[in-house]
């Protein structure tokens, strides 16, 4: 196991009725910035429940914040932040709501001069501040509500890139099941197969003796299985499995399993620039890439795939290289159950032509990935001509 540092602040309030202790926990004094989407949040009631809870608080709000959020959006909500002087954030929404409120929360106490640079140029570590803020998580998938990273996408300069601080990990978050009745079958479906890379971006490389690691990461992929058809239930939603939904998302991507092991994440830098280029959800963006991924790194990552397969799938063959064939398999069937496609193709893309595009994206990004940093913007664009 690899030597490591754990730190996970954040306080997690979870289950149905909780939206109310926000009086709680943002103190009285504060003056509150609310940010949220495109509208979900009224149509729910989640809007209503936390203007009550917040009754009694300095209350301001900024919506409109875009699925993969926007760099010019938000530094409108930057500006707000200044002239009222807010001084707690309130982010109320999915993973997009919440990454975009941890860039306001720096860039609203950032002296420099360009903002980006907090996303683009690795400031984001070095700074000192950033504003205090809470979540109320209505879309469980990327663990946004309990970790210290943010995507942030800037269509003028063709990015979609991701910053991490210890300062970006929320003060709180609510994770209330119910607010997960409104969302579309579609959002379930991305949330966990989202969730479900998180685990193999982390799990999926070479053993390094991480025990615990490796057990727990298998939990949090066995549950996904468990769950994931009940978790789709829409008439009516089932709690239990809504609850087990939402908590094994934030558990994904809340840094623990990561702990002491190597990690891959080719997967998901590549699917940030699909996202870019072509529009594709962020999970879509994975699915059509990791089932290949598998395939041409079967080599280096050999032993987790016979493990992974053999714990998690039940897939075992008395050849190595057979295992791992049904392995991959039994994952895209999984996937396809779902109603995730994962190919290229299934989006009526040609994947030479998306390979050839990418490769030049991923040189413009100086892209490098994959836990031996091999997965280059070349070995991308092989692994792309496979998705058909
Ligand atoms: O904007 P509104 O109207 O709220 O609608 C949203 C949005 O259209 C809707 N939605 C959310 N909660 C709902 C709801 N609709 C009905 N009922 C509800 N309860 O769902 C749509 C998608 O929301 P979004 O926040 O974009 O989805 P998600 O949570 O999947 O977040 C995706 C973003 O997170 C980034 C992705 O790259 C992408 O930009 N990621 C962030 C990570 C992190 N911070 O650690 C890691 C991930 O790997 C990921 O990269
Ligand atoms: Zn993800």
């Amino acid at each position: 196991m690899k030597n490591f540092e754990y730190f996970n602040p954040t306080r997690i309030v979870f289950g149905e009725g909780s939206i109310a202790q926000l009086k709680d926990l943002i103190p009285l004094e504060s003056r509150v910035l609310m940010l949220y989407g495109g509208g979900s949040i009224r149509k729910n009631g989640v809007y209503q429940q936390v203007t009550d809870a917040l009754s009694k608080h300095e209350l301001f709000e900024f919506g409109g914040i875009e699925p993969n959020p926007e760099y010019a959006t938000l530094m409108k909500a930057v500006e707000l932040i200044r002239e009222n002087k807010i001084d707690f954030l309130l982010a109320v929404g999915g993973g997009s709501v919440i990454d975009g409120t941890k860039f306001v929360a720096m860039a609203a106490l950032y002296q420099g001069e360009d903002p980006w640079d907090i996303v683009d140029q690795g400031l984001a570590s070095k700074l000192k501040e950033a504003l205090p803020f809470g979540t109320v998580l209505t879309l469980p998938a990327t663990s946004s509500e309990m970790n210290n990273k943010s995507v942030i996408s800037n269509h003028e300069k063709c990015r979609k890139k991701s910053f991490a601080s210890d300062l970006i990990y929320p003060k709180f978050s609510i994770l209330d099941p119910t607010v997960t009745y409104s969302l579309p079958k579609k959002q379930v479906r991305n949330g966990l197969v989202d969730a479900y890379i998180h685990v193999l971006e982390q799990y999926l490389t070479y053993p390094v003796g991480a025990t615990m690691q490796d057990r727990q990461s298998e939990a949090l992929l066995m549950t996904i299985h468990e769950i994931a058809l009940s978790a789709l239930e829409m008439d009516p939603p089932d709690y239990t499995a809504r609850a087990n939904y939402m908590w094994v998302c934030s558990n994904a991507l809340n840094g623990l399993v990561g702990m002491g092991v190597p990690q891959d994440w080719a997967t998901h830098g590549i699917g940030h620039a699909l996202t870019v280029l072509y529009g594709l959800d962020h999970a879509e963006s994975l699915a059509v890439v990791l089932p290949w991924l598998m395939w041409y790194k079967r080599e280096q990552k050999h032993d987790k795939l016979l493990q992974y397969g053999s714990r998690v799938l039940g897939q075992n063959a008395e050849h190595p290289a057979e295992q791992i064939d049904k392995t991959i398999e039994a994952l895209s069937a999984f996937f396809h159950s779902l109603g995730m496609p994962t190919t290229l193709t299934a989006y009526g893309l040609d994947p030479d032509k998306v390979a050839e595009e990418m490769q030049k994206q991923l040189e413009d990004e100086k892209f490098t990935r994959g836990e031996h940093r091999d997965v280059t913007p070349a070995a991308a664009a092989e692994i792309l001509r496979l998705s058909r």
